[in-house]
């Protein structure tokens, strides 16, 4: 199914253009103040400390911005960001063969976190809270675990499901923010920050229309265009089932 222009889903059109529009900063990243503040307070925290940033979780409707804000946290933090999505971790040793390649203070990014099996799932248990991982060696009778220390690492989880979220991986979350639909003036701000950007003038009714239609919603704002309708010609129609 082709998928619709006005969805907050990622769309293929959108990805050109992210590496231009994601802001960098946290100065940059215009509105969800609330979360901001919390999340810059926890930055500060974790630097006073000398110690890595608490696990966080981020959910909330698809294209508001949650990778970006991990993306950002890396870059305040000063560290780096290994980014992966529930879906794509599937087995226990890819989740093992991750953490165990983290670097101190490291971020590690799952989107989707609620697409992870559940096995997979609980290698994070003690990776979280302890900064350690069970290694089963060994076949049949003779099978054991042995546990493996890794570095001291900030794992930030995304989802647009919070529902779907097992309780115990909630748990292990010291930071849990919800992302919100935008209002129209932050819309504005953010259009208006793109058309700079891409050099694109803009009016400011042009601005305000833009930010009107975009259902809140950052990612269908910066959308480049919206795909020209097929041509239905009388041929097509016929053969066209939908
Ligand atoms: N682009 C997408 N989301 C944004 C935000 N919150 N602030 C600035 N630019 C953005």
């Amino acid at each position: 199914m082709t998928q619709r222009i006005v969805s907050g889903a990622p769309h293929e059109l959108d990805h050109s253009l992210d590496t231009s529009l994601r802001p960098r900063r946290i100065i940059d990243y215009i509105g969800q103040t609330a979360v901001k503040n919390l999340l810059a307070i926890s930055i500060k925290a974790a630097q006073q400390r000398g110690e890595p940033l608490d696990h966080v979780l981020l959910y909330g409707p698809p294209g508001l911005g949650k990778t970006t804000l991990a993306n950002i946290m890396a870059f305040e933090m000063g560290v780096n960001i290994k980014t992966t999505s529930g879906p794509a971790i599937e087995r226990p040793g890819d989740m093992v063969a991750t953490l165990t390649q983290m670097q101190e203070g490291d971020i590690l990014f799952i989107d989707e976190i609620h697409r992870l099996g559940r096995v997979v799932e609980e290698v994070l248990y003690p990776a979280m809270e302890d900064y350690f991982v069970s290694w089963v060696i060994d076949k049949g009778l003779k099978a054991r675990s042995m546990n493996l220390s890794i570095k001291p690492f900030t794992l930030i989880g995304a989802t647009t499901r919070y529902g779907m979220l097992s309780p115990p991986l909630r748990d292990r979350f010291g930071n849990i923010h919800r992302l919100d639909f935008y209002d129209e003036d932050a819309m504005a701000t953010i259009v208006e920050r793109s058309s700079r950007i891409l050099e694109i003038e803009a009016e400011p009714e042009g601005v305000t229309e833009v930010a009107r239609r975009a259902r809140g919603t950052p990612r269908i704002a910066n959308r480049p265009v919206a795909p020209r309708p097929r041509l239905r010609t009388g041929h097509r129609r016929r053969h066209h089932h939908s």
